[in-house]
């Protein structure tokens, strides 16, 4: 593995939803084993790194994201000794480790937490928690207004032993997640201790869930109404000023050892300059930038988005980073596919009319897009097989809390984390060798999705993305943080990422000619001589090109005698 202090910068990262990667003791449930036994396949893919979904003890009211013991592997994963051969294992194929670290909240039954529900009111176990006295003549009313962004309230009231009420807790989740409060200083010292666990034990990075919901308003006073609205930093609980100093405490951490270990932000904020502060140079070395995967598949809509990473995280000297996907939304392949391609957490359309055929085809050029950006780019489990949504999975299976949360008008995001096709003309398609059937069903159609089945098609998504990562490790003009737009028609976006390699991607409707002296290094559909068809990518080696398509009408320079 290199010793690159930097590696990050430039990394293809591969996110694992343990539960859905690899079943390997054919429970119906993917687990570490079933992932060490993958691992060759993710290093043929050619990827750096694997980011971790949860993996730690938890009841998993929320995938995971609930945790009872952040140092222990949850009996369904495997064991502590399962992870260290996994991060042996991985380290030796040249792959370094992320794991996910849950900050924000934990799992109600950890055991701070059934600590401090034994505790009296008041008490040091309960000052881990927000723990409030309720409104209303008898405390019956949550402590203020505050809605849980898996609908609903984010309180919930206790009760003693014999069943009498008690004081309410906050939890910006499910209530099976109570947030802890960062203002006990236990809370600081157990997640320090937690990086420390996991940095000695040979991970290179931590994802941050949740990483600007930490600190709240100590007042938890009412929220006004037009919260969106507010001025940055006074929201009562998102991307308050004073978490920064948490990540300046991290980075003394990370900093500690002497190979680079990272720090990645989960952070949504629409404001780039506040998503910014984040990446300041004594805080996190990454965030997620979420910008593309809202954005509508066009081309001055990408083109701005592109823009505004690359101007704001400038800023700040830090690298972009870009995904498309992940466990928490809509596949492209899905979205890309609808008439209105632009998503929104708030709003997943499950059901609304899909084209898989156009979506895909505009997967795969979105793939050449992301893959040639400079900076660090996610691959989310699946995305390079070009599985999409599953929509129809039956009510009874659905496990993701929002379903229930949402009074059932949420179908949540179990749709994009059924488990992986590996083999096979039928489900489980080699997910799982046992009895059991999958966590979640698989769709029949996955038979042509299937790594197995991809495998040696130089038509399908997982060459395509096995041939650009290929290319870009190779590629140095594709490692270089300069990116120059070319002149391009409307509806088609072009730049070039050195003196030689240019991108063009036909977000229009017609079909578009590419320079004569271009040679094309990788296209994202078959092409007809050098016509670049409707949402299709190319990469190019195109050294003296300046614009594609007809010439740009200039105005002319100077004034004549
Ligand atoms: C993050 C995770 C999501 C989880 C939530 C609560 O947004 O990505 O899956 O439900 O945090 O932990
Ligand atoms: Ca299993």
């Amino acid at each position: 593995m290199s010793s690159d202090a930097s590696w990050w910068t430039t990394a293809a990262i591969y996110q694992i939803y343990v539960r859905s990667f690899a079943d390997g003791n054919g429970d119906g449930i993917g687990d570490l084993t079933g992932v060490r036994s993958r691992l060759d396949y993710l290093a043929q893919l050619g990827i750096d790194a694997i980011w971790f979904n949860p993996w730690y003890r938890s009841p998993m009211a929320d995938g995971g994201y609930d945790v009872t013991e952040y140092r222990e592997i949850d009996p369904i994963f495997g064991s502590l000794d399962d992870a260290d051969k996994l991060i042996v294992d991985a380290h030796e194929l040249g792959i370094r480790i992320i794991v996910d670290v849950v900050p924000n909240h934990c799992s109600n039954e950890n055991v701070w937490f059934t600590q401090a529900l034994d505790a009296a009111p008041g008490s040091k176990e309960r000052s881990r928690f927000h723990f409030r006295p309720g409104r209303g003549t008898d405390g019956e009313l949550p402590p203020n207004n505050w809605e849980s962004i898996f609908g609903g309230p984010a309180w919930t009231r206790t009760r003693g032993a014999d069943g009498s009420p008690g004081e309410w807790y906050l939890h910006l989740f499910a209530p099976e997640q109570p947030d802890f409060n960062w203002e006990s200083e236990d809370v600081h010292a157990e997640f320090e201790e937690v990086l420390r666990f996991w940095f000695d034990k040979g991970v290179d990075g931590i994802r941050i869930d949740s990483a600007a919901l930490l600190v709240k308003d100590g007042h938890l006073g009412d929220m006004s109404e037009d919260a969106r609205t507010l001025a940055p930093g006074t929201h009562p609980f998102i991307d308050r000023d004073a978490v920064h100093l948490i990540y300046e405490r991290w980075r003394e951490i990370a900093d500690s050892y002497p190979d680079p270990r990272l720090l990645i932000g989960e952070v949504w904020l629409e404001n780039v300059e506040r998503f910014t502060r984040y990446l300041r140079p004594r805080e996190l070395h990454s965030a997620f930038n979420f910008e593309l995967l809202g954005c509508a598949f066009e081309a001055d809509k990408v083109r701005a988005v592109v823009d505004s990473t690359r101007a704001s995280h400038a800023l700040v000297g830090a690298t972009p980073s870009w995904v498309l996907s992940n466990h928490d939304v809509v596949r492209e392949v899905t979205r890309y596919g609808r008439a209105d391609t632009a998503f929104a957490m708030d709003d997943r359309r499950i059901g609304d009319p899909v084209d898989l055929v156009r979506g895909t085809r505009r997967a795969r050029a979105a793939a050449l897009l992301v893959l040639s950006l400079p900076g660090s780019v996610y691959i989310y489990q699946g995305q390079e097989l070009g599985l999409f949504e599953v929509e129809d999975l039956p009510d009874e299976a659905l496990q993701d809390p929002i379903w229930l949360r949402s009074g059932r008008s949420d179908r949540g995001r179990d749709g994009c984390r059924v488990p992986m096709p590996w083999s096979g003309s039928a489900p489980p398609f080699g997910f799982t060798n046992g009895e059991a059937t999958s966590w979640l069903p698989q769709p029949a159609a996955w038979k042509d999705l299937t790594a197995e089945a991809e495998t040696g098609d130089p038509l399908s998504m997982l060459a395509l993305y096995r041939e650009a990562l290929r290319i870009r490790r190779g590629e140095a003009e594709l490692a270089r943080e300069d990116l120059d737009w070319i002149d391009a028609p409307v509806g088609v976006i072009a730049y070039r990422r050195g003196p030689e390699l240019v991108v063009v991607v036909n977000l229009s409707d017609t079909a578009i000619e590419l320079p004569k002296d271009a040679t094309v290094v990788l296209s994202s559909a078959p092409r007809d001589g050098l016509r670049l068809a409707p949402d299709t990518a190319v990469w190019l080696r195109a050294a003296g090109v300046t614009h594609i398509g007809p010439a740009p009408a200039r105005p002319v320079v100077g004034t004549s005698a």
